[in-house]
């Protein structure tokens, strides 16, 4: 961080109401928000398993953005091109054979109609996540299946 840089943090700090002292300065004591210590949350080379390409799965609760149930290894998402809209997009999903994206996707944060994907949604991995077989990061008590249990 630039001297310049961390006043203008500072100055934002003081106009949310809170003090350097509540933000980590180093990578030594960064917390989640429930205070589990996340410093290193890097998992290291090889200890994950990409698990192989299978047919799209369950969802836990209504809202859930689904997960990914195939490999996106080496799948561009940039400013000129989205690799995902390649299969997913209304004028190809069929030919692809793959689920076509949300109406929800293609609204602007008015709830305006728009003809593209919206800007929100371009970045399909901030919300729709691949499958590994590995530890989780942060310990948790999820059980998959409740939420929609509880709804039916
Ligand atoms: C080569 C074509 C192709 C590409 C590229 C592709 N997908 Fe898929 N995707 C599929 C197919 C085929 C399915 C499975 C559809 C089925 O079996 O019903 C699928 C399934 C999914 C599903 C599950 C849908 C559901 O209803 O459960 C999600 C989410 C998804 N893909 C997201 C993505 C994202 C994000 C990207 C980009 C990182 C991407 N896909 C790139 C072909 C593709
Ligand atoms: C801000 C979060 C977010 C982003 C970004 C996002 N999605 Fe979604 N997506 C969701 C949620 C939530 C759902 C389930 C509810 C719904 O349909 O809106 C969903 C549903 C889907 C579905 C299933 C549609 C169906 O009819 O069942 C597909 C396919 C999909 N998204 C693909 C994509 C692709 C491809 C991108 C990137 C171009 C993307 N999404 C970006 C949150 C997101």
């Amino acid at each position: 961080m630039t001297k310049k840089t961390r006043h203008f943090a500072l100055a934002l700090l003081a106009a949310l109401g809170l003090s350097a002292a509540t933000v980590p300065a180093g990578a030594q004591t960064v917390t989640s928000i429930r205070g589990a210590d996340v410093s290193a949350p890097e998992v290291p080379a090889g200890a994950y398993k990409v698990i192989p390409d299978q047919a799209p799965i369950q969802r836990d609760f209504v809202q859930q953005p689904p997960l990914i149930p195939h490999k996106v290894e080496g799948y561009e998402v940039s400013k000129n091109f989205n690799r995902c809209m390649d299969c997913h997009s209304w004028s190809r999903y069929k030919e692809a054979g793959a689920t076509k994206v949300s109406l929800t996707h293609f609204k602007d944060r008015d709830g305006g109609e728009l003809s593209n994907i919206s800007p929100r949604r371009y970045f399909c991995m901030q919300c729709h996540v691949p499958q590994m077989d590995t530890a989780p990061l942060v310990g948790n008590t999820f059980q998959r299946g409740a939420g929609l249990r509880q709804a039916q």
